[in-house]
């Protein structure tokens, strides 16, 4: 049995062709049905839908074989157990710092709103700058405007977001793709399976 772990919504939707190509079509669609572990119409594959952010640690414990990620997602978490073997090509976007058009000089330590703690402590660290750091768990948009934040780091794609919303980026952190990531463990004691499961999906992104 082979569990592959994946979030709702964009990823699963990119994801779907990939798999398709590999041979894999679930048999429920996670937007319509509540169950959490899907059937496919492999005997010997089901995917186990979970939070985005959840996906590492469920793939790195040995939850699920394999999983996939945003590398946002993959830098924060920051595991030791997984494999990331296929870049994906899929939810592609930028890991930014973005702000208000116009900034005030400030007198202070930046204030920077962000889910992503950990990459934004080691990205000002590498700066040499001391900034305070808010963690929030979405809508970091919403953080300058009401004066919780100078600052946000967040995923950006068209900027669409950030314009609505009087912000413009102003340094780019990462490239951002998701990530085929497999379980270290996985890759050992079901090696033929995984190793295979592995390159379809690889000859599917092309
Ligand atoms: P969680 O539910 O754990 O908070 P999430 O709501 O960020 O996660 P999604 O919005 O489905 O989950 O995003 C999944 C991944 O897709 C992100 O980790 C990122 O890599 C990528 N992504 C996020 N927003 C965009 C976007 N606007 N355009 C393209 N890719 C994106
Ligand atoms: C993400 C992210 C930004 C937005 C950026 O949010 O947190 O808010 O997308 O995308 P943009 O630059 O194209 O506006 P979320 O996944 O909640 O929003 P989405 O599904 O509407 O893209």
């Amino acid at each position: 049995m082979l569990k592959i772990a994946l979030s709702k919504g964009r990823i699963f939707q990119e994801t779907l062709p990939l798999l398709k190509q590999a041979g894999i079509e679930p048999l429920d669609d996670p937007e319509r049905s509540r169950k959490l572990i899907l059937d496919t119409n492999r005997e010997d594959v089901k995917l186990v839908i979970i939070r985005a952010s959840d996906v590492p640690t469920y793939v790195e414990y040995g939850a699920a074989d394999l999983g996939v990620a945003g590398k946002d997602v993959l830098l924060e978490y920051g595991g030791q157990d997984l494999y990331e073997l296929v870049d994906l090509r899929i939810a592609c976007c930028k890991l930014m710092v973005a702000g208000p058009v116009q900034m005030p000089t400030l007198q202070r330590r930046l204030r920077i709103a962000t889910k992503y703690v950990n990459i934004t402590k080691g990205y000002y660290a590498d700066q040499g700058e001391q900034v305070e750091i808010i963690k929030l768990y979405g809508s970091m948009e919403l953080a300058p405007l009401v004066g919780l934040a100078d600052l946000i780091v967040d995923v950006v794609d068209t900027g669409n977001t950030l314009r609505a919303n009087g912000l413009e980026p102003k340094e780019k952190i990462a490239d951002i793709s998701s990530r085929l990531i497999v379980n270290k463990a996985s890759m050992k004691m079901k090696h033929q399976p995984v190793k295979h499961l592995v390159e379809q999906i690889a000859a599917a992104v092309g």
